[in-house]
Order: C-alpha cells, then structure tokens, then sequence
C-alpha cells in the first residue's frame, strides 16, 4: 500500500457546453521520503494536478487515497483536516501575508497546532533558522528578496508538520543561486520522511529529486527513478494539530490595521469628520429651525387666530379696478377698510365664543392710514388697531400695554424716527392719532384723539403694530358717531392642535 495514490484521475474545464480536458486518466503512486519533479509543457495539466493532490479542486474524476483511503472531495471535514495536517503548499509567487512580520507569517501556519505559545514561537524560530533567515524574521516580506520570501514560505509550509509538501514551480521566480539553496532544503525534507512534490520546466531541477515524472498531454509519458528514496522513521511522532482558534483571525486583522496605521487613521479622521459635519448641521438645522419657530411664537401666539368676515368682491372692484378703487378713496380723503369690510355682530361673537375649542373671542377695530402727530412731526401708521391676545406682550420694548386714552406705537416706523437713539424717551409723550374713515350715510369723517404712549414695540410677523385698547377705540369713534363693531376677531384656540378645526 502506497502512502498516495492517484487513480485514473480525469479533469476538463468547461467552457459553457464545451469541455477541454486537461488530464487524461493519471495513474501515480507516492511514498514518503520521496522528492519527486513533475515536468512538463505550460498548460499541460501540471497546477490543476497538484490542486487535486491538494484537496483544493473537487471537480473531478477518479480517486485520490491516502494510506489505502480514498478522500471524499464532498466531506468539508475530512478535507480540512486533510489540507491541515496533511499538506504544505509552497507557491512560485510565495503568498506571504504582508502585513505580518516574517515571524509571525510562519507563526499563523504554527496557530493550527496543539503547541503552546512558548513552543510554537520557539518551532518557528528554529525552523526560520533551518532556512537560514534567524536574522530576519522582524522584517516584513516585501523588505526581503525572492529567495528569502520563498524560505520563509518553506518554512512555513513545515511549520504544522505536514507529511506531504507540493511546491508548484518554488524555483520558477529565483535565480541559480537560490534556486540551489531552495532545492536543497527540499531535498532535506524528503530526508526527513516526508513526501515532496514538486512542480517545475526545469530539467535541472528535476534532477535534484528521487524520481522525475513526466506529464504531456494530460497524461504520464515517463516515471524514472533516479535516486532511491530516503528512509521513513516511522516511530516519529507528528505535532498534533487543531483548528485555527477564533481568536487568530481577529489578531491578523489587528495586525493589519497596525501595519496600515496611517492609512487607516486617515480613514478614521476622513470618516469622523464626514460623520461631524452630517451630526453638526443635522444638529444646526433643528437648532436654528427651533429658534425660528420661538421667536415667532415669541411675537405671535400661535394659539390665536384672526377671523373676518367673507367679502364678496364684485368683478370690476378685483385686480387692478380694484387698486384704482382704493386709490381714488384715499384721494378722496376715505378709508378704503373701514369703509368696506363687513363688522360682526353681536349674535356672531356668541356664536364664535361657542365653537368647540374656542376659549376667548376678543374683538378687532382697525383703522387705515392712521398719522400719529407727535409735536410738529407727522409719522404714519399703516393701522392702527386694538390690542388682542395675539400679541405676546414681549413685544413691546419700552414701557407697557395701552390702557384708557392711552397707545402703543411701533419702535422702528414711529419711535427711532422720533429719535433714534432716545426712543425710549417717547414713552409718556403725549401724541396726536388722527384717521378717515365714513360713517353710516357714506360721508367722510376725520377722528382725531389725543393719547399718551404707553409703550414701544417691535414689529411682528404681521408688521408694525400700533395698537389701542378696544375701549379707547370704541370711546373714539362714539365720539364722532361711528359704527362700534368689530371688523375682526381674534379668537384664542384651546390648543394649537385645534387651530385647523377652528
Ligand atoms: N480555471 C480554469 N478554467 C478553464 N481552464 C483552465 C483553468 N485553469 C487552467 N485551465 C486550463 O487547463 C490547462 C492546464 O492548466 P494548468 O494550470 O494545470 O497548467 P500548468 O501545467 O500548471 O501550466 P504552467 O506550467 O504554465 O503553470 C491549461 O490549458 C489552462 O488553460
Ligand atoms: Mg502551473
């Protein structure tokens, strides 16, 4: 019984429906303490062997037993413990880990092993030191040249003790020099009893083997003997071997950020800065969104809502006749709002303070184009209007609401023209408030009413406000006989959710 044997090993590649086969029915029987070269042309079989030699190709024909036992290529377990304990790859391109050091890409092969740490690091070196490489093994693998690289491989390859060692073309990158020091240590470890197999063209390295098979055409033209094989101890005890730990993955990608540290810490600052600036202006959009909505909820509540009543416009009064017609009031000395708008009476009030959710109904008197004349300056008043709960009293700057005879003007259209820096100083100031508007047979009338500034205020979403309370408006217009409705209500929602329902 042969320690490996291959038989009638068939294989193509597929190409859709096409097959183009490689190997044609190999027959090979292997024994340990051989070093045996497999030759042949480029493409000619030899890597798609190896591979299934090497547990690393299933797709197959044929049988590949080890120690009388055929592998089943379909038995994940079986195949991994085969690939593990079994087998040690050496590559042409070598397949080093580069980012971990020399000692520590043998040492990953050693993790697979039963040994403890102290001992597996002590095998490493000494094998590193068997490749002659005991003073590099800091370095990492692109600071060393191709036959050092293929060394380390070497000796990784050995570090779990495997009984079969396949070197596809180990000598194909090297020059005469190293390509002797290469052979040579593989010739040492058929000594060791092991089973070496090894790839190449080269007649010149075939001849440092036991035996030379050649392969053309998918199949064995010649199998020569030309040494005999070494002896196999076969009391010598293999290091028992194990899973790769959990843990082994983890600490190489560890050593790997390590190795790329600066490249990764850029990436890190790169990431935190992108994810900064998102947080940051998430962050500045919701703060700034919320100082908007305050200060307008500072100004205006939000809970109060103006109602007028519907006013039907007749077709010639819209768009610009609509314009003209305002025009031509003012010219004519009346007040285009007062005159129109419709007022509530005082059954709608009731009817509005009995709408579900409603907690006040205050009512509304404006008049347009208002001058309030303070000494002998004149200064307008779009409106003047009476003060309602959707004012928040934190609009006013200076001073305090209107009370009986008394008037809030705007700080900016009345109060800093006054005096831009002594605004303040208005409050107090007695000023004349005088405004147009017709009463009920249509004739213009001109109220005009002395009052004291009670207070400045700040203008507000809706505009300048210059306000009287609802009693002084209501005794200034008896004054002269007009009407005493309110054009407007404001009307205090119980809760900003029901403003719509409102
Ligand atoms: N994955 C694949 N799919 C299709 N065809 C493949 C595949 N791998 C290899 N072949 C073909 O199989 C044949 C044998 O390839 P293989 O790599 O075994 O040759 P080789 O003897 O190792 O050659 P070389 O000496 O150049 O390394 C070649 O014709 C190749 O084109
Ligand atoms: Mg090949």
């Amino acid at each position: 019984m042969s320690y490996l044997e291959l038989k009638d090993i068939h294989k193509a590649y597929y190409l859709g429906k096409q097959a183009f086969p490689v190997l044609n029915g190999i027959n090979l029987t292997f024994e340990r303490g051989e070093f045996v070269a497999i030759l042949g042309e480029s493409g000619g079989g030899k890597s798609t062997l190896m591979n299934i030699i090497g547990g690393l190709d299933r797709q197959f024909e044929g049988q590949v037993l080890l120690q009388g036992t055929a592998l089943d290529h379909h038995q994940e377990k079986q195949m991994d413990q085969y690939r593990r304990e079994t087998i040690g790859y050496i590559y042409q391109s070598y397949n080093l880990i580069n980012h971990l050091s020399v000692l520590d890409n043998v040492l990953i092969s050693l993790d697979m092993t039963k040994l403890n740490r102290a001992a597996r690091e002590q095998r490493a070196k000494e094998l590193l030191a068997k490749v002659g490489l005991t003073d590099q093994i800091k370095k990492y693998p692109n600071q060393l040249s191709g036959g050092q690289k293929q060394r380390v491989a070497i000796a990784r390859a050995l570090a779990s003790d495997p009984q079969i060692i396949i070197a596809d073309e180990p000598t194909g990158a090297l020059d005469s020099e190293n390509t002797a020091d290469v052979l040579k240590l593989l010739d040492q470890i058929a000594e060791e009893g092991r089973l070496v197999i090894c790839v190449t063209h080269s007649e010149d390295v075939a001849n440092a083997g036991t035996r030379i098979v050649r392969l053309a055409d998918g199949q064995i033209t010649s199998d020569d003997r030309i040494k005999a094989a070494y002896p196999v101890d076969e009391n010598r005890q293999q290091i028992p071997a194990r899973k790769l730990p959990w843990y082994v993955p983890m600490s190489t990608a560890f050593k790997h950020l390590r190795y790329t540290w600066t490249w990764n810490l850029i990436i890190i600052i790169g990431t935190a800065i992108g994810l900064f600036a998102v947080m940051l202006f998430n962050g500045l959009g919701n703060g700034l969104k919320g100082y908007i909505n305050q200060e307008i909820n500072d100004m205006v509540n939000p809970r109060v809502v103006t109602v007028s009543r519907y006013q039907k416009t007749s077709p010639n009064q819209r768009g610009g006749g609509a314009q003209a017609n305002n025009q031509q009031a003012a010219a004519m000395g009346v007040s285009s709002t007062t005159t129109s708008q419709p007022t509530f009476s005082s059954t709608q009030l009731a009817q509005l303070k009995k709408v579900k959710h409603v907690q006040t109904v205050q009512p509304i008197i404006s008049a347009s184009n208002a001058t309030l004349s303070i000494g002998s300056k004149d200064y307008a008043a779009s409106t003047l209007t009476t003060w309602t709960a959707s004012n928040r009293k934190s609009i006013i700057k200076a001073g305090h609401t209107a009370g009986k005879n008394e008037i809030v003007v705007d700080k900016d259209t009345v109060a800093k023209k006054w005096s831009s820096k002594n605004w303040k100083d208005l409050v107090g100031k007695k000023v004349t408030v005088s405004f147009q508007t017709t009463n009920a047979s249509g004739k213009s009338v001109t109220v005009k009413q002395q009052l004291t500034v009670a207070g400045i205020t700040e203008s507000t979403t809706g505009g300048a406000v210059n306000a009287v309370s609802y009693a002084t408006m209501k005794a200034m217009r008896s004054s002269k006989d007009l009407s005493t409705k309110p054009t407007s209500v404001a009307v205090k929602v119980d809760s900003r959710n029901h403003n719509d329902a409102v």
